[in-house]
């Protein structure tokens, strides 16, 4: 009890500071930094937190043309944050299907629909535990 007490102090703790401070695990920030280079996506501003809700990361326009947007999850079980959403809907992204995303255990829903992303389904996404692409 008193375990999940902690986490949960950090996890509501994090929400307070993340505009100053990181907070997605480190692990998932390099995944990003992958996908990014995989698919040609040369906007996210990793100055700031992916999970920050900055602008670079999430869009608040978002349309059957074009969305724009990263959301995470805080877990009580290990008080960190985690990349669950992945929507680059529409953005002439011109990279490779992204192995990387293999690397963010807790991504359920991706959506790159409506770019120029080539290759074949990457070996790696047997492992993930996507819902929905
Ligand atoms: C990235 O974010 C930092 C910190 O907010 C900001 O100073 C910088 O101008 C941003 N870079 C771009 C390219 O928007
Ligand atoms: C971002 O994605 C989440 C999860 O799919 C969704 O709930 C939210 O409305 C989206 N936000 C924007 C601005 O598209
Ligand atoms: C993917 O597109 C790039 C250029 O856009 C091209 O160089 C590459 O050969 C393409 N790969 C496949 C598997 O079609």
């Amino acid at each position: 009890m008193i375990m999940i007490l902690v986490f949960c102090f950090i996890c509501i703790n994090s929400v307070k500071v993340e505009a100053q401070s990181a907070t997605l695990i480190a692990s998932e920030v390099e995944a990003l930094k992958e996908i990014a280079t995989q698919i040609g996506k040369n906007n996210w501003n990793f100055s700031v937190d992916p999970c920050s809700d900055d602008k670079s990361w999430v869009t608040p326009k978002s349309s059957v043309q074009f969305k724009n947007n990263v959301t995470c999850i805080c877990f009580l079980s290990d008080g960190a944050w985690h990349v669950t959403t992945i929507s680059l809907r529409g953005q002439d992204l011109a990279g490779v299907l992204p192995p990387s995303i293999a690397k963010l255990p807790y991504l359920i829903n991706v959506d790159f629909s409506r770019n120029y992303l080539n290759g074949s389904i990457p070996r790696e996404w047997a492992s993930t535990k996507l819902q929905y692409l």
